[in-house]
């Protein structure tokens, strides 16, 4: 093994990773006079969120929607809890919901340049799934937006306030695992500098991973080639569970062919998808919110109608999204983003024709499990629900869990914002400043070297853009839009054989400095536990549930599955276990919270 020198760094709190939730934890712990580094693989602005489109929900209430009241936390909640198709925690959920607005305020103050009302308030448009009246009245306007491009909005923003904070900020640094104590504690992180070769030793009192979710274990996906799941690969590394993996969300509106994110404020502002006999199919499917059903719902409207004939194209494989009726006006102010992608991805100028789309792997339910306040949780520890000290997880790359089986469109920025705020806040409480940090542990920094030094010198017969896509084409095809117990089974077989060919792997550079090879090699040992748990928690869950659409199990099955699946992975092999659902809200009723009789379970229609 080649010897490597360290450059070591001491913090209070090291975030991993500079998307929303990154950045808010971030900018939220400078604040708090923690000292702070946050380590990212890429520039901060170019992270994921920036590609966040429509917007954020928060129940603030400033459009008329034609109820005696606009919006109200208890409508999120209850929109959140049917969207996740009740498997999401009801404290974690009701956390969100309740914290949105003074999340999203507070974003305003930090200078975040929200879209205007005729009155000077935040704009919010209609999202899928969000509704007023406990689901019994008009859809909602309750996702904030900045034009289209609201998570780039929020990126800049961040990046700019954790700057004047004080943060500091570690680019182009790719962390490669956790340093965690015999017992369990994660004291800091390891990281190689990509552009000098350089290896970091950071050691903190508290880690959190904000790494994103894991989109690129599929063959098409609207996620950044960067989404690989590191997180949730340095925590499978630990021997520590990652929860409710089989949930992948297909968003219904990637373009046909690259992938390309169209934002459902495309529908949220009057577009509409056709089939290939010009027929609004969804109002068949969900007579009441129709295109603004949630996206689990529509995306499998769109491949039923594919499947049955009523395809578009030479293949009629893709279905058409309209937006041509809209004012060019209104388009040019709201969806100047999408306008200009349909334009370059798709040759469609969106004033006069319809844009060719398909669902596309958006967006991982599933994560490292945790609490409300971003701790990372061990649910098989016999102390049910042990806190791993030293560890947070938040946004994609956490389970809170709030999103369930399906999460709803703009309840993800929502997440990343609340939940990075809340992981500073508890960070603030566990986190003291001066106490001096403890020495690190030596042989968990010797095991992972010695499996960075394998990877740099790995000379199997498998190149790793071979085995990553062959990788990303079984996940595409057996963990897909709708399952069954055959194509389940089988892409459990295929990836496990996939999953045994990372021993047999070839890394063709061995140096340290821009090494692509390497870098794209690491992240697929990342992406392939990740993409493992999926497929082995899908062929295991014997119902339909949200985004798990489970041909030989339509129904779900409340009595035996409303459950969280726990699936711990150690190469190719993956065991799984299963843990409760919290069913107790933070607020009593009495003392002003939700009524449970208002979220009990029920058949699920839009
Ligand atoms: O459609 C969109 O703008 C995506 C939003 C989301 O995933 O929350």
């Amino acid at each position: 093994m080649s010897s490597y020198e360290y450059i070591d760094h001491e913090y209070d709190v090291v975030v991993v990773g500079a998307g929303g939730a990154g950045l808010r934890a971030t900018l939220g712990m400078a604040e708090q006079g923690l000292k702070t580094a946050c380590v990212s693989k890429v520039f901060p602005t170019r992270s994921h969120t920036v590609a966040a489109q429509g917007g954020i929900a928060a129940s603030l209430g400033n459009m008329d929607v034609g109820t005696e009241q606009n919006d109200h936390w208890q409508w999120h909640m209850y929109d959140t809890v049917k969207g996740s198709d009740w498997l999401g925690d009801t404290d974690a959920m009701e956390y969100l919901v309740r914290e949105a607005p003074k999340a999203v305020y507070e974003l305003e103050h930090y200078g975040v340049p929200f879209s205007r009302t005729e009155d000077g308030k935040i704009y919010q448009r209609p999202f899928g799934g969000h509704t007023t009246e406990f689901g019994e009245g008009p859809s909602v306007q309750r996702t904030c937006a900045a034009a289209d491009r609201t998570g780039h909005a929020i990126l800049h923003t961040l990046y700019g306030q954790s700057l004047k904070n004080n943060a500091e900020f570690y680019i182009e640094y790719f962390v490669t695992d956790l340093i965690m104590t015999e017992d369990g504690r994660c004291q800091g992180v390891i990281a190689w500098k990509l552009d000098d070769g350089t290896i970091h030793r950071f050691n903190a009192k508290m880690v959190v991973l904000a790494t994103g979710g894991y989109g690129r274990a599929f063959f098409s996906a609207t996620s950044a080639h960067t989404c690989t799941g590191d997180g949730g690969g340095m925590v499978a590394r630990q021997g520590l569970p990652l929860q409710d993996m089989e949930f992948v969300q297909f968003h219904p509106t990637g373009i046909y062919g690259s992938g390309c994110l169209i934002t459902e404020g495309a529908r949220g502002e009057g577009g509409f998808l056709t089939n290939s006999e010009g027929e609004r199919f969804m109002e068949r499917y969900a007579p009441t919110y129709k295109d603004l059903a949630s996206r689990d719902v529509v995306s499998r409207c769109m491949t039923i109608e594919i499947r049955e004939g009523r395809g578009i194209g030479a293949d009629g494989d893709h279905i058409h999204l309209n937006l041509s009726h809209l004012d060019p006006e209104a388009l040019a102010l709201r969806l100047p983003g999408i306008s200009e992608s349909a334009k370059i991805f798709a040759g469609v100028d969106v004033t006069k024709e319809p844009i060719p789309v398909l669902p596309t792997v958006h967006y991982n339910m599933g994560g490292v499990p945790t609490n409300y306040w971003g701790e990372v949780l061990d649910p098989t520890a016999k102390d049910h629900d042990r806190i791993l000290p030293g560890l947070m997880a938040v946004g994609e790359a956490g389970c809170a869990s709030v999103h369930g089986a399906n999460r709803l469109g703009s309840n993800s920025l929502i997440d990343l914002v609340v939940f990075g705020r809340a992981a500073a806040i508890r960070a603030a409480e566990v986190v003291d400043p001066k106490t001096p940090n403890e020495p690190l542990n030596e042989a968990s920094i010797a095991k992972s070297m010695a499996r960075f030094d394998a990877m740099r010198h790995a000379d199997g017969s498998i190149s790793t853009a071979d085995l990553r896509l062959e990788m990303q084409k079984t996940m595409q095809d057996d963990a897909a839009v709708f399952r069954t117990d055959k194509t389940l089974a089988e892409g459990c077989k295929k990836m496990e054989a996939i999953a045994k060919k990372m021993a047999d792997i070839k890394v063709t550079d061995r140096s340290l400095i821009w090494n692509s090879d390497l870098m794209e090699s690491l992240e697929l040992a990342n992406l392939m536990p990740n993409a493992m748990a999926t497929i082995v928690g899908a062929e295991a869950r014997k119902e339909s549930r949200g985004a798990h659409a489970h041909e030989d199990y339509p129904d779900r099955d409340d009595k035996d599955w409303r459950k969280h699946t726990l699936a711990r992975v150690d190469g190719h092999k993956v065991k799984l276990s299963y843990r409760d659902v919290h069913l107790e809200p933070l607020t009593k009723q009495a003392d002003g919270g939700i009524d449970l009789k208002k979220i009990a379970p029920k058949a699920r229609v839009y």
